[in-house]
């Protein structure tokens, strides 16, 4: 495999997802925003990452955190303005760094002039946007999990919304739709926007039959099901449209399907996304044995068809990975070795790096109706409180252990998981074989999960300890360590001795490496 064949930008870089409202607070309301990111670009670009993928930002009546939308072509006030967004993406691109968008097709707000006009009457020009039916079968919704149809009194039928009520789902079906919303994509690639993140991509074609599905029986939702041959034709008319761009613009899907070669088909033939998310290895518990079989579903649903896998272990809809792992910190800096190490793009999820914990809300401080809190709180910059948050509290609590995890007490800290991302994603950077390499799994005690990353010449392995005792793993020849999860022993020999927890990237000796 050439590393040219490879040369594409979102295969070599490591991807940031920031979520605006708990990032950095630009003017004192304590909520994040435009500014406030804008400020702090230079940590990111001194983190090592190449793109950031940001939550929405348009105006939203705020019901889904702004996955309701009533506006996709404009920035709500809460955030800043759209010359804000506009320098952001100048200042990004000064510095090197990518800008993506969060694109959500499958619905609107209910606040969206589109569906207040279609909910108006039946015989209104935009009725067909959105779908409406007499009676409602029993697909179920997520973040509530009731029933996916809600009654309309002033126009006397059902809308579908996969998600809250807020959010009715827009019918794909129509032309008038798919235009509407191709003139969305154009506004911001315009504007010079090299890619979206795509929301629920997989929903956005519906079974038209809209026969009842036997699995909302048994609980399940409909974003974790559906999956229609339609969402594919939708799929290749973006792709044509970006495409057209010069630049590498890219399509980075959100297929909720638990199913990688269910993903791996949204892909399609090199026409449709460029790269989907897969959640098997997010929802995956911290054991070499389920992560060992998630990665080979990888390497086998998706390397066969030459499709570039991400990975990602947290995000704003689920718990931060530190505190699905149980809290330990060791656990949580062993998983970055994996997460960036891997074979496909990773993805960051804001104060990760920082190894975060879910902050605690109580009744009081709950804001999201589907209880995703946790991993949505504010990042603490400084170490003394309120961390950079001046002015008014933050939105949401602080996560716990904001003092010793703030940006400026792990600056400062000879070790700390800040330090431990970053040379992680400098040797990332400088290593063709763990940017692009291919990835083949070592034999190793059932504890551990070692991997090799090759390409040409440069060669990496990781082996990752998932147990509370210390392990051998054997290699022939002479590695240094190149990084450790515990920054012990970087630059030496390595003995093969893993301590409890602990990942290692080792290099040959004698690799011209520059970490
Ligand atoms: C997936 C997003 O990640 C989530 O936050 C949101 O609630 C749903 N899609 C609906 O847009």
């Amino acid at each position: 495999m050439s590393v040219t064949q490879h040369s594409t930008w979102w295969k070599n870089v490591v991807i940031y997802q920031v979520y605006p409202r708990s990032f950095a607070d630009g003017n004192g309301d304590g909520v994040g925003d435009l500014p406030g990111l804008i400020a702090r670009l230079d940590y990111l670009k001194a983190l090592g990452v190449g793109a950031l993928w940001l939550s929405p930002v348009y105006p939203s009546p705020m019901c889904d955190a702004g996955y309701d939308i009533c506006d996709y072509t404009d920035i709500d006030p809460l955030f800043g303005r759209l010359a804000d967004l506009d320098q952001l993406i100048s200042e990004a691109h000064k510095r090197g760094l990518k800008l993506l968008m969060d694109f959500v097709p499958n619905h609107t707000s209910d606040q969206h002039p589109w569906f207040i006009e279609s909910r108006s009457s039946r015989d209104n020009p935009k009725r067909d946007w959105y779908i409406w039916r007499d009676q409602p079968n029993n697909w179920r919704a997520s973040i509530d999990g009731g029933s996916a149809w809600t009654w309309d009194e002033v126009s006397q039928q059902y809308y579908l919304h996969f998600f809250l009520p807020q959010q009715p789902d827009l019918n794909w079906h129509n032309p008038q739709v798919v235009e509407a919303m191709h003139d969305v994509l154009r506004f911001w690639l315009d504007r010079g926007v090299d890619g979206f993140r795509i929301d629920v991509v997989h929903c956005v074609g519906k079974d038209p039959t809209f026969a009842d599905d036997p699995r909302c029986m048994a609980g399940e939702t409909m974003v974790q099901i559906n999956d229609q041959p339609y969402s594919h034709e939708v799929l290749r008319g973006l792709r044509r449209l970006v495409d057209h761009y010069p630049g590498d613009r890219v399509l980075i899907g959100e297929v909720n399907i638990r199913s990688t070669a269910r993903v791996a088909a949204y892909y399609g033939a090199s026409d449709e996304l460029h790269m989907s998310f897969n959640f098997p290895p997010l929802d995956a518990p911290w054991d070499p044995v389920v992560f060992r079989l998630c990665i080979r579903e990888v390497e086998s649903c998706l390397g066969q068809q030459s499709a570039w896998p991400t990975w990602a272990l947290s995000n704003h809809d689920n718990s931060r990975l530190r505190s699905r792992y149980g809290g330990s910190l060791a656990r949580a800096n062993a998983a970055a070795v994996m997460l960036l190490s891997l074979r496909g793009t990773p993805f960051i999820f804001q104060g990760d790096e920082l190894a975060l914990e879910d902050t605690q809300v109580t009744a009081q401080t709950r804001v999201d109706p589907g209880g995703r809190d946790g991993s949505r709180a504010p990042l603490p910059w400084l170490s003394q409180a309120p961390h950079g948050w001046s002015g008014k509290a933050p939105w949401l609590p602080f996560p716990p252990d904001a003092e010793a995890l703030a940006v400026q007490t792990q600056e400062t800290a000879s070790h700390s998981t800040l330090k431990l991302y970053r040379r992680l994603l400098h040797c990332r950077r400088h290593s063709a074989a763990l940017r692009l390499g291919a990835w083949e799994e070592l034999p190793s005690h059932p504890k551990l999960l070692a991997y090799r990353r090759y390409c040409g010449d440069d060669e990496r392995i990781v082996c990752i300890n998932f147990d509370e005792a210390q392990h051998t793993f054997a290699l022939a020849g002479d590695w240094i360590i190149e990084v450790a999860s515990d920054r012990q022993g970087e630059n030496q020999l390595f003995d093969g001795t893993l301590g409890a927890q602990k990942a290692v990237i080792v290099c040959r000796k004698g690799t011209d490496h520059e970490c």
